[in-house]
């Protein structure tokens, strides 16, 4: 059988006949599936904030396949994998899910032989629909592990064999709901060159904060009993404290971890938080890029509070935002030395602010706020080992006076 490329698949990419489109709704009217008389397998409703996830995960994935496969061979795990179909209503197409994007962006990235897949989910319908989905898209099946049950039943035995034998694995733990352990997660991040992709499940989470029948769930999401102090919170004192708290728990066992707000389509409530945990610095700016540039530069889906794309000045926001951070920057530092590397360490998971910012705030600051030492005399800009001396008091420069004024 010849696998299509990319560009193969574009130009061959149809659009569906709504004559053969039919919709499954639940019991009070919405619609959860469609059946296409042309497919053995059903399509998932495409929600705007999945559609996001998917891009990034798109542009994410392919940089971590070429970089990380470049020397090793790689793994990509997806615990609860979904059916792999969806209905994109507004292109009238069909769009495949986390796994078919994983395998495909590997074959992208050329390490589609170097790679193995691991797909799990409880719903065995669903792993059967995902196996169907996989032929229509017409992309490579090979190396691909299916595992049918609970999640954190069947990753116990994947961990344990990644232990022994660790290769740079990327885990996608995308539930419905609070059904994944921290400690599993901790248990993954311990494991060198891991990485995990985690759907903190906000809105839900906070639904049952105050049910009796829950609390075991949560401390087992949130791997602490700490949960409780919180509870009665409400509004975002309480989600930015939940939020916080889950943070503060990756940080325990991965060094970089940001979360990008996901709200609702039609509602500027949070719906979720996907939580990026890494130990590698360049793993966690490369996923800040892959964000901002599907999202008009912007790390959180604001719903319908997101920037209209026509009246952004992506410029001007962008020179304000990079003023601010170098004045923080300089309150922050001012009589210190520090290594480059520690000023990128320093703000890239705990601001809204992409490498390329820091980055442009520091060299703001040069000369009249700090010098710079290069470890390599070619620098034309910054490296990482660079040092920077912040002085006391900025260095204003003396007004220069002509000779011939
Ligand atoms: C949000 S969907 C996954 C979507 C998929 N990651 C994608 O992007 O296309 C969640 C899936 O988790 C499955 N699931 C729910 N609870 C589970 C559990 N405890 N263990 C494994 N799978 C579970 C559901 O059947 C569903 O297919």
């Amino acid at each position: 059988m010849k696998y299509l490329n990319t560009k193969e698949k574009l130009r061959l990419k149809t659009l569906l006949d709504k004559n053969k489109l039919h919709t499954i709704k639940n019991s009070k009217g919405k619609i959860i599936k469609y059946t296409y008389d042309d497919f053995d397998f059903v399509l998932w409703p495409y929600e705007e904030q999945t559609k996001i996830k998917h891009k990034v995960l798109r542009e994410y994935l392919f940089v971590w396949a070429t970089k990380l496969g470049s020397v090793n061979y790689i793994n990509y795990y997806d615990g609860f994998s979904g059916g792999g179909a969806y209905y994109n209503s507004e292109e009238n197409d069909i769009n495949y899910g986390s796994p078919i994007i994983a395998k495909e962006q590997f074959i992208r990235a050329k390490r589609g032989n170097k790679s193995s897949f691991y797909f799990n989910d409880k719903n065995k319908s669903n792993v059967e629909n995902l196996k169907k989905a996989f032929v229509k898209s017409g992309i490579s099946t090979s190396n691909i592990t299916y595992t049918i049950g609970e999640f954190e039943n069947n990753i116990t035995s994947f961990i344990e064999q990644l232990k022994d034998n660790p290769k740079p694995t990327f885990f996608m733990i995308d539930p419905f709901g609070i059904n994944a352990h921290f400690s599993t997660i901790k248990k993954i991040m311990e494991i060198p060159k891991t990485e995990v992709l985690f759907n903190f499940m906000y809105n839900f989470a906070r639904r049952f904060t105050n049910n009796k029948n829950s609390e075991t769930n949560l401390t087992d999401l949130f791997g602490t009993e700490e949960w409780l102090n919180y509870k009665n919170l409400s509004g975002d004192a309480k989600e930015n404290t939940l939020r916080d708290l889950y943070k503060q728990q990756l940080k325990s066992c991965a060094k970089y971890v940001y979360q990008y707000r996901m709200c609702f389509p039609n509602d500027k409530r949070t719906y979720y938080y996907l939580f990026h945990a890494s130990n590698n610095r360049d793993g966690c700016s490369i996923m800040k890029d892959s964000f901002a540039k599907i999202n008009y530069g912007e790390v959180e889906f604001l719903g319908p509070n997101q920037p209209n794309p026509a009246q952004l000045a992506i410029w001007d926001l962008t020179t304000d935002k990079i003023e601010t951070l170098k004045v923080q920057i300089w309150n922050e530092f001012k009589g210190q030395t520090i290594l480059y590397k520690d000023i990128v360490d320093r703000y890239i998971d705990s601001t809204t602010y992409l490498e390329r910012h820091i980055k442009q705030a520091v060299l703001l600051l040069k000369d009249e706020y700090a010098e710079f030492i290069h470890v390599n005399s070619k620098t034309r800009t910054i490296d990482y080992d660079d040092t920077i001396c912040f002085f006391d008091k900025p260095n204003l420069k003396p007004v220069q006076m002509s000779l011939f004024s």
